[in-house]
């Protein structure tokens, strides 16, 4: 079941989704989150921060999975998505680094770092909430459209799209990586409770295609649909092609805004 909740705009949503992660924090301990990077989730990350500088939150109990890494890039390579997690989120609180977890874009074993992963999300007793953001072509963590899609973390051959779409972050479209590791849809799926974040009118027709498309390996974020919690908050840009169409379907519920203050 997807329940839908139309944002007005980008601040909107990312004040929407810091309630709804505020709420399970406070609640859940200890709380597994599943973590994503990119431009969706930044401002997320800074009302996170924002509410933790004001003294309403605690991360102790906190423990963190990230979806996915670019490899080849070290944490210290400002374009990595570990990068990324300590300059927005993780340098700013008091989470436990022994309680961080990113998969590494460098190492030696391949196996190794897939069993390792797998099983520390296994050992902390599977992830509570699953942040996700979406791409343009549909694809969850880095799990790209293809003719299947894997269950455990693997690596990936990223798409020329992604490679464009995300080239925006580097000085050229030729230092963007060429592969990543990533969490799999098994451990995305079994994931208690999943929260999707779109913004932009750049994600509206893969926001339509998770919500209203046919199940299938070429869009992966529309398996979403057969995940039992499933909160997508959307602004109105990304959703502007399903949201006066879908008040009610089977598998979809449109709620206005004021409902999400049922978690403040
Ligand atoms: C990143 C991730 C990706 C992004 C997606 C959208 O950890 O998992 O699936 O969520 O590529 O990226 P942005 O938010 O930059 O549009």
């Amino acid at each position: 079941m997807i329940q839908l909740i139309i944002a007005n705009n980008y601040e909107d949503m990312s004040k929407k989704a810091s309630k709804l992660l505020i709420s399970r924090i406070k609640d859940t301990i200890p709380l597994n989150l599943g973590l994503a990077t990119g431009s969706t989730p930044v401002g997320l990350y800074k009302e996170l921060v924002t509410e933790y500088a004001n003294g309403n939150l605690d991360f102790e109990h906190t423990r963190t999975f990230n979806l996915d890494e670019y490899i080849g890039l070290s944490p210290y390579n400002p374009n990595s998505y570990s990068y990324y997690m300590w300059k927005h989120f993780f340098s700013h609180i008091n989470i436990r680094k022994e309680n961080i977890h990113i998969p590494p874009g460098i190492f030696a074993n391949e196996q190794k770092v897939i069993d390792d992963y797998e099983e520390a999300i296994v050992q902390a007793g599977g992830i509570d909430l699953q942040v996700l953001g979406i791409g343009a072509n549909g694809h969850i963590g880095f799990n790209e459209p293809g003719e299947s899609l894997s269950v455990s973390t693997h690596i990936v051959e990223l798409k020329s799209e992604t490679i464009k779409a995300n080239s925006r972050f580097f000085e050229n479209k030729d230092e963007v990586p060429k592969k990543a590791i990533t969490m799999g849809m098994g451990k995305i799926m079994e994931a208690k409770e999943i929260l999707l974040l779109a913004s932009g009118k750049e994600k509206a027709k893969a926001l339509a295609q998770t919500v209203k498309g046919i199940v299938e390996t070429h869009c992966p974020s529309t398996i979403l649909q057969i995940h039992p919690n499933v909160k997508i908050i959307a602004d109105k840009e990304a959703s502007f092609l399903i949201a006066d169409r879908i008040r009610a379907s089977n598998n979809c519920i449109l709620f206005s805004s004021d409902r999400m203050e049922q978690y403040g």
